[in-house]
């Protein structure tokens, strides 16, 4: 089955086995097959932060496991669950919907709910991690259906217990956020309280604040339907303290976050943009021509291809500034 369609970037590759998964029913045949066949499964939910760079001789499940509930709790709060295979965009505007906020800086991420957490997905001063409750795994190893609480999916920056300890092993079919009938909106990133000013906008509604994270989105990032992308293509850096500030006194113009304590995080696309490498081309792959963190597909790259150009950048940041840029997005094989 070719993969084409279930990876943003658009890469043409094949699984020998494929499945559709629209309930955590089918789970248990999944369990078995994988058993008998003793091979490794890939789950997939929007596939937008993948890069496919071979074809995978082993079974692929595209979660496709929709539903979306509101329950009322104490205090204005909302308990929200949807369905791992729900298209993460739909369900923050559905939740707007609903007058359930808490989920608008985080419109117009690509992919699927269920594929939120294993990232944290995060953008303009939100992260996934700040309003969820817990979620439900289903664990490939023992067959058993187990819940997570926040607190024990080992949240960090675009990462999770789901991507860097146990990759392969539960597949996500339902998480449930705390969001609240009232607005509290959170405006304080740079690109959004920009915004906002030139707008002379002192109060923004819900669906407002949606639209502009959209178009701030739109006018930085590829859409994956137009140009193949995965979003951004590296991490922000972030590195002591003092390699920082040493940083700082030879390029007085870099971009520095403050970040936990002893730390700052650079910013990736700066750095790639300082080197020239904005709007590059080798081959079909390319560097986006107004985000310098996302790399694209121009049609005819291949996986190994935006690895092989990830690597270029790589070394050349790490040349010129001393800091290695992790990638972002999961590589398979
Ligand atoms: N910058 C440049 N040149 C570039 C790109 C960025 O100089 O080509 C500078 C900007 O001027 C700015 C700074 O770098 O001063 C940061 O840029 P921006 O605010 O656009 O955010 P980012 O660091 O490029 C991160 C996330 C995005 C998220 C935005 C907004 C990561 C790896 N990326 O990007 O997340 O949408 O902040 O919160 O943390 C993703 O993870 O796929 C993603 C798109």
């Amino acid at each position: 089955v070719s993969l084409k369609p279930y990876n943003s970037f658009g890469f043409d590759v094949s699984a020998r086995y494929f499945a559709l998964l629209d309930s955590a029913e089918q789970l248990g045949d999944v369990r078995d097959f994988v058993q008998q066949h003793n091979m490794p499964v890939l789950f997939i939910g929007g596939g937008s932060n993948l890069v496919l760079t071979a074809d995978l001789d082993q079974l692929v499940v595209v979660n496709r496991i929709q539903g979306m509930q509101i329950t009322p709790g104490q205090d204005g709060e909302l308990l929200v669950t949807a369905g791992g295979g729900q298209d993460w965009h739909g369900f923050v505007r559905w939740c707007l919907e609903q007058g359930a906020y808490g989920l608008e800086n985080l419109s117009l991420i690509p992919g699927t709910v269920g594929a939120a957490p294993v990232q944290n997905i995060g953008a303009y001063g939100v992260e996934i991690k700040d309003r969820m409750v817990g979620l439900e795994a289903f664990d490939l190893e023992t067959g058993q259906q187990v819940y997570f609480a926040t607190a024990e999916c080992q949240f960090d920056y675009r990462d999770s217990i789901f991507k860097s300890r146990f990759p392969g092993r539960y597949l996500i079919t339902s998480v449930t956020f705390a969001l609240s009938s009232e607005f509290n909106p959170v405006l304080h990133y740079g690109g959004i309280a920009q915004q906002l000013e030139a707008r002379n906008m002192t109060e923004i509604e819900p669906i407002q604040l949606s639209d502009l994270i959209c178009e701030v989105r739109n006018s930085k990032l590829p859409q994956p339907e137009l140009l193949g992308n995965a979003g951004s293509f590296f991490k922000n850096p972030v590195i002591p303290e003092q390699q920082a500030e040493q940083l700082q006194k030879d390029f007085p113009q870099m971009v520095v976050f403050a970040d936990k304590p002893g730390y700052c995080k650079l910013a990736a696309g700066w750095l790639i943009d300082q080197l020239g490498w904005k709007g590059r081309r080798e081959g079909g792959a390319g560097v986006y021509e107004k985000q310098a963190l996302v790399l694209v597909n121009h049609g005819s790259a291949t996986g190994a291809e935006i690895v092989e150009l990830a690597g270029a950048i790589q070394a050349d940041v790490y040349k010129q500034f001393g800091v290695m840029l992790e990638i972002e997005p999961r590589c398979y094989p």
